[in-house]
């Protein structure tokens, strides 16, 4: 097609300059019905060539150059059937085509999943073909499929990365065309992982024999990478905690809400004191100064009474080990220091 337009326009450049360079009445005269066909040719063939194939596809090509940025996601609100969801991002373009592109809404799902189910829709507002252009989003969202949020969110919970894309049809206004062209917005973009919440760390703050009001007898501060660019508001979590293979207790963390970055929390757990015990008279523990390698999972995720079920089976889906210097909790709270063998024959 390119090739057929080219052509086009340079004969339509050949003959317009004719007439100029030779100005003659008499040839004009004579020849005057040769003009009039190619102006018929161009107006009738040329021009729609140009509009109806051309324009569209350039339109077409130049918003699949554009490329789109994820500055940052915000998750609030989170209830059982829908969230609140803004989107700040970014489409850079070369800027050569002066354009307005339609808003419209667009779907979100897991490129790497087939099939391509949606987890969210987005509508994007209205935008131009700035070079730089800024489109910040904050929008409602009921969730439609929630198998497929769900595994959104654990992809985004466990992997290292994942690729995410966006598509949706819109039409686009060319300056100085009045018509519109159709065309189908579709980016795919990599979002860094949690990676698992791997590299959490539990500094114990206070170990009990006897519960606290709570049912509660260990309490410490956690803190929790978030490598993503997401920031989700969670609620009351809880989680299984195991050790060496068996559940031992379960831990609490309340109105939790992950930020890109570090998150500081305090984390209250009820755990199995004998099986801790017992665990850091083993070896290699008990020459590892207590520190105890912990795994925890997600168990719970309930936001001013609603349960999450989108980021309790996320979280579900994925052992995290800690490791817990937990005998020195032993150690000042208790008194006791657990030695290789135990506490058996009356060590403390
Ligand atoms: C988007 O930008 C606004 C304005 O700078 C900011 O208040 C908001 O927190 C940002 N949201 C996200 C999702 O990054
Ligand atoms: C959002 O979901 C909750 C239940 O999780 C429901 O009570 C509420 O009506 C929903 N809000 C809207 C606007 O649909
Ligand atoms: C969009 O969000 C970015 C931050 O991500 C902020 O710098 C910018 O000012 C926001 N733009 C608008 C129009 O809110
Ligand atoms: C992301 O993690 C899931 C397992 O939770 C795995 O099945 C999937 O292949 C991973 N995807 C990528 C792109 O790494
Ligand atoms: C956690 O991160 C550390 C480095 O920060 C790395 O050595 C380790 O392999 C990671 N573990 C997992 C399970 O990804
Ligand atoms: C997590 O670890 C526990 C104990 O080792 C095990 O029973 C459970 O199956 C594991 N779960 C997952 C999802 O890996
Ligand atoms: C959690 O937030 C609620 C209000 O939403 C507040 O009443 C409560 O004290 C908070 N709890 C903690 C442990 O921060
Ligand atoms: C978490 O639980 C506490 C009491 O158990 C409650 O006061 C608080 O409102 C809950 N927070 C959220 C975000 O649901």
């Amino acid at each position: 097609m390119g090739d057929v337009d080219k052509a086009a326009v340079a004969q339509a450049e050949n003959v317009s300059d004719k007439p100029r360079k030779r100005g003659c009445l008499g040839h004009l005269a004579r020849f005057w019905w040769a003009y009039l066909i190619v102006l018929v040719v161009i107006v009738v063939i040329v021009v729609p060539v140009v509009l109806l194939v051309g324009v569209p596809k350039i339109a077409q090509n130049k918003l699949d150059d554009a490329e789109l940025i994820l500055d940052g996601i915000v998750v609030t609100n989170t209830q059982g059937q829908n969230f609140s969801m803004s989107i700040n991002s970014t489409i850079k373009s070369d800027g050569s085509v002066h354009a307005k592109i339609d808003g419209f809404q667009g779907v979100m799902y897991l490129e790497d999943h087939e099939p391509h189910t949606p987890f969210a829709k987005i509508d994007f507002p209205e935008t131009t073909s700035d070079a730089l252009q800024t489109v910040n989003v904050t929008q409602f969202v009921p969730i439609e499929n929630l198998e497929a949020l769900t595994r959104f969110n654990t992809w985004l919970l466990v992997n290292d990365s994942l690729r995410v894309t966006v598509e949706g049809d819109t039409h686009v206004h060319v300056r100085g065309i009045s018509r519109s062209y159709a065309v189908t917005f579709k980016k795919t973009i990599t979002i860094p992982g949690l990676r698992g919440l791997n590299g959490t760390v539990v500094k114990p703050t206070w170990v009990s024999l006897k519960p606290d009001e709570k049912g509660n007898n260990f309490r410490a501060t956690t803190v929790i990478p978030n490598r993503s660019p997401v920031s989700f508001e969670l609620g009351n979590v809880t989680f299984h905690n195991y050790l060496l293979g068996r559940e031992v207790g379960t831990v609490f963390i309340d109105n939790l809400t992950l930020r890109p970055g570090t998150n500081e929390y305090p984390l209250r757990a009820t755990i199995d004191n004998g099986a801790v015990i017992d665990a850091l008279g083993q070896k290699p523990y008990c020459e590892q100064n207590g520190v105890l390698p912990f795994q925890i999972r997600g168990k719970t995720v309930v936001n001013h009474g609603q349960s999450l079920p989108y980021f309790a089976d996320a979280l579900a889906a994925y052992n995290q080990t800690v490791s817990i210097p937990i005998g020195e909790a032993v150690k000042s709270s208790l008194g006791v220091t657990v030695p290789c063998g135990g506490l058996g024959g009356g060590n403390n």
